[in-house]
C-alpha cells in the first residue's frame, strides 16, 4: 500500500462488538491498543494493564474481525527487561490472543527484544515519538521530538526499526514536517497520531473519533460522531420511559 502510495487506515478495539463495526466499516488494520487501560478500565496512565488483560482483549477483539490485520500492544514490563521475556510475551500474544502482530513501543533501547521477537517469525509493529508507556520519563504528553537531538534519534531509530525487520511503524505526536521526513527515509509505512498529513497511514483511538469521550480533545482528533451525547439522551429517554409507565407498550409485552 505504500509503495502504491493508498493510504492505510488502523482504529483502536477492545471489544467483540466494536470490533465488528470497525471491520465492517472497511479499516485496514484493528490495534488492540494498551490505550484499553485508559478507555476501557478508566486508569491515568497504560501502564497498570497486564498481558493477560491484553490478551483476553485481543481474544474479543479477534472473534469479531472477518478481514482487518490484528495487531495487538504489548503492555508496559512485558518486553523491555530482555529478550528472552519480550519473546514469550509475544508468543503468548499470537498463541492465546490470536493477533496477527504484536506492537512495541521504543528503538534501540530495545534493538534485542525487536530482533528475538521477528526472528521467531512474529510481525513487529515499531511506534516511536510520544510513547505513553514512558510518561513518567517524559513527564507530560506534548509533542515530542520538537528539538533536533531529539528528532535526530527518532529518525536514526525508525531506520533501524526497519532494518531490524519491522513491517510498519507508529509516529506519535510529533511534527508533521519531522514525520514526513521519517516516512520518505524508510521503505516500511508509518502510522500517524498526531504525526500530520504525510505519515503512509493514520490512527486514532475508536473511543475518542466516535466522540465517546469528552474530556479528551487533543488538536489532532477528529471526532465523526458526538456519541457521548447521543448515548446519555438516549439513557435519560430510557429513565423517563420507565419512570412514566410509557415503557413497555402493548407492543413490547408478551
Ligand atoms: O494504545 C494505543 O491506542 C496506541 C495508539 C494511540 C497508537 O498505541
Amino acid at each position: 500500500m505504500k509503495f502504491d502510495k493508498e493510504k492505510i487506515t488502523m482504529l483502536t478495539a477492545y471489544d467483540y462488538t466494536t470490533a465488528k463495526m470497525v471491520d465492517a466499516g472497511g479499516v485496514d488494520s484493528i490495534l488492540i491498543g494498551d490505550s484499553a487501560a485508559n478507555v476501557m478500565a478508566g486508569f491515568e496512565t497504560t501502564l497498570p494493564i497486564t498481558l493477560d488483560q491484553m490478551i483476553y482483549h485481543t481474544q474479543c477483539v479477534v472473534r469479531g474481525v472477518e478481514r482487518a490485520l490484528i495487531v495487538a500492544d504489548l503492555p508496559f514490563g512485558t518486553y523491555q527487561s530482555n529478550s528472552e521475556k519480550a519473546l514469550e510475551s509475544a508468543v503468548r500474544m499470537m498463541k492465546e490472543g490470536g493477533a496477527h502482530a504484536v506492537k512495541i513501543e521504543g528503538g534501540v533501547e530495545i534493538e534485542d527484544s525487536i530482533r528475538k521477537i521477528v526472528n521467531a517469525g512474529i510481525p513487529v509493529m515499531g511506534h516511536l515519538g510520544l510513547t505513553p508507556q514512558s510518561i513518567y520519563k517524559f513527564g507530560t504528553y506534548k509533542v515530542r521530538a520538537k528539538e533536533d537531538a531529539e528528532a535526530e534519534k527518532l529518525l536514526s531509530d525508525a531506520k533501524l526499526l526497519e532494518e531490524l525487520g519491522c513491517f510498519a511503524l507508529v509516529l506519535e505526536k510529533i511534527p508533521a514536517e519531522l514525520a514526513k521526513k521519517v516516512s520518505e527515509s524508510i521503505s516500511i509505512p508509518t502510522i500517524g497520531i498526531g504525526a500530520g498529513p504525510d505519515c503512509d497511514g493514520q490512527v486514532l483511538v475508536y473511543h475518542d473519533m466516535v466522540g465517546m469521550n469528552q474530556g479528551f480533545s487533543p488538536k489532532f482528533l477528529r471526532r465523526y460522531l458526538d456519541l457521548y451525547t447521543e448515548i446519555t439522551g438516549a439513557v435519560s429517554q430510557y429513565v423517563k420511559d420507565v419512570k412514566t409507565a410509557d415503557f413497555p407498550n402493548q407492543t413490547e409485552s408478551y
